[in-house]
């Protein structure tokens, strides 16, 4: 993915301190000629978000070699009290992982930590360096007969160490998780340069705090991610999508109720798409094709998945479900993929919605979750709040709806004032907010926190939740310098 082009930012009035100056030339010596760069084009990358919303300054972008040397720059660092942003594909969506604007930081990308250390197949495990690129990970364990089941669109740029740092979710949360369920051990450069090494492959281990759960989400504010040991999974052998226009949200949330039953659990997808997604989707994005004749509102991507080696009857099962809930009017018309190609074309139509949604101008996006049975109440409520603000608006909602996770974004209106829209931003995302609030839902469902909901979680955390945070931040960051002025 490439990254916008930078903005001019104010003249920077930051001059590192003696002690950073003297961490700097350590730092160089310690990762060798390849292992940092102070040039502008080469750190352009490193300092601007996918969406181009956050952008900031760094003295120095520093690409370690190993787990020894992230150790070695941590401590110089911690010595000089010279604050690191760590980074791994720079996807994030909330500006976690770009330096804030003042320019004090360094910029510490795992990149060149790309190696896969070991796979156990026996044991359903992979050791992989927190470089490493998910789409590598998914092949190397595939390769291995084995699947690791982690999926997001942005599979081809992001790295094993942002998805963990993240709690990525992506498409296959339903079934295996999010990416906390799939790691049993992590390695890990505390703030003060120690290394934990927890790389343990183990289904079971109760000799107190699960420390692992700590850096997991921790949006690199707790130390860094330098490697993992990743569960796998039996590979699937037949995976079934069908791409479904249904009635409304209610109809397709009881389809997926009766998929999850009828098929004997083995729903691998469940992603709600609204019209307006895939509108954007055929605009923007070549070679993408409506899959079905007439329009509908609403759509379900739904895949159906089995390790077993003769399909166990699951596409009889699939085509049953699609065939009831056609007669009882939940589904208006599905087209049942036929070939691996074809389910590629449905998942064009789902993973190109970021993209699609940025090539169409601006948008206030909002990752949420509430519980599944939520869903078309806060659906329905979230909207109508939101045209009391903006009765021009456009819903772009689609996400993954199986686990009560909705990317319920709102686009500008067509022709309307760009910058009298985002004046709306607070009131918008307030009332979305809220109405996710009162259905006990979560406002950042996969994405984090970054900078982007800093303040805004502290309108819906309780005081003691927060001030646990902030303990456990204290305890492990006295200093503040890991990735500061995100999440806390
Ligand atoms: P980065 O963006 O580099 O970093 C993310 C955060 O982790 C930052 O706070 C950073 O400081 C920290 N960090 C990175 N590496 C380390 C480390 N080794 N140790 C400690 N801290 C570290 N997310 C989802 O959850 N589900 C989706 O379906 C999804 N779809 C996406 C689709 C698109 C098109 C895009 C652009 C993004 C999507 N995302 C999604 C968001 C993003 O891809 C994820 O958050 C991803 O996990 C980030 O990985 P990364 O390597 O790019 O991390
Ligand atoms: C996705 O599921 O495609 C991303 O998480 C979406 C987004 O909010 O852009
Ligand atoms: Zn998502």
């Amino acid at each position: 993915m490439a990254a916008p082009a930078l903005k001019p930012l104010p003249e920077t009035s930051y001059q590192p301190t003696p002690a950073q100056a003297d961490a700097l030339a350590r730092i160089k010596v310690v990762v060798g000629a390849r292992g940092w760069t102070t040039n502008t084009e080469e750190m352009r990358p490193h300092l601007i978000e996918w969406r181009g919303h956050y952008q900031g300054r760094a003295q120095m972008v520093v690409r370690p070699a190993n787990t020894a040397e992230v150790a070695d720059v941590v401590r110089i660092c911690a010595e000089a009290l010279l604050p690191i942003v760590p980074q791994g594909g720079n996807t994030s969506m909330c500006g976690g992982s770009v330096p804030l604007e003042a320019g004090e930081e360094i910029v510490l990308s795992l990149a060149r930590m790309n190696q896969v250390r070991a796979i156990d197949p026996a044991n359903h495990t992979m050791i992989v360096e927190a470089g490493c690129v998910l789409q590598t990970i998914q092949g190397v364990a595939s390769e291995a007969d084995r699947y690791f089941p982690l999926s997001l669109a942005a599979e081809g740029s992001c790295m094993i160490g942002g998805n963990l740092s993240t709690n990525a979710g992506g498409t296959n949360v339903l079934r295996y998780g999010n990416a906390r369920e799939l790691v049993l051990g992590l390695e890990v450069v505390l703030p003060d340069g120690r290394v934990w090494d927890g790389l343990l492959g183990l289904r079971k281990d109760n000799t107190g705090y699960d420390l692992k759960q700590l850096f997991l989400g921790a949006e690199g504010t707790l130390g860094i991610i330098t490697a993992a040991v990743l569960k796998l999974f039996p590979k699937p052998r037949a995976i079934h999508a069908a791409f479904c226009a249904v009635r409304d949200v209610p109809a397709a949330m009881e389809l997926l109720g009766r998929a999850r039953g009828q098929s004997g659990d083995r729903v691998e997808t469940f992603e709600l798409i609204s019209r307006l997604v895939i509108d954007l989707i055929l605009k923007h994005i070549p070679a993408t094709h409506d899959p079905l004749a007439a329009r509908h509102d609403h759509y379900v991507l739904l895949e159906l998945a089995t390790a077993a080696e003769d399909d166990d009857g699951l596409r009889d099962s699939f085509e049953a479900i699609l065939a009831t809930a056609m007669e009882d009017g939940l589904v208006l018309d599905a087209a049942l993929a036929q070939s691996e190609q074809q389910r590629q074309a449905f998942w064009a139509l789902r993973e190109n919605g970021s993209e699609s949604q940025k090539l169409e101008g601006a948008s206030i996006k909002h990752d949420i979750s509430v519980p599944v049975s939520a869903i078309p109440d806060f659906y329905e409520d979230a909207w109508n709040a939101v045209l009391e603000i903006e009765p021009k608006a456009r819903l772009v909602a689609f996400g993954h709806a199986g686990d009560g996770n909705l990317h319920y974004n709102i686009a500008e209106p067509v022709g309307g004032d760009r910058a009298a829209f985002l004046e709306k931003w607070g009131a918008i995302s307030a009332a979305v907010h809220d109405t996710v609030h009162a259905y006990h839902g979560s406002i950042s469902a996969e994405h984090g926190i970054g900078q982007l909901k800093r303040e805004e979680m502290t309108r819906y955390k309780s005081e003691v939740e927060l001030d646990v945070m902030k303990t456990i931040k204290a305890a492990l960051d006295p200093m503040g310098l890991m990735n500061p002025g995100k999440v806390i």
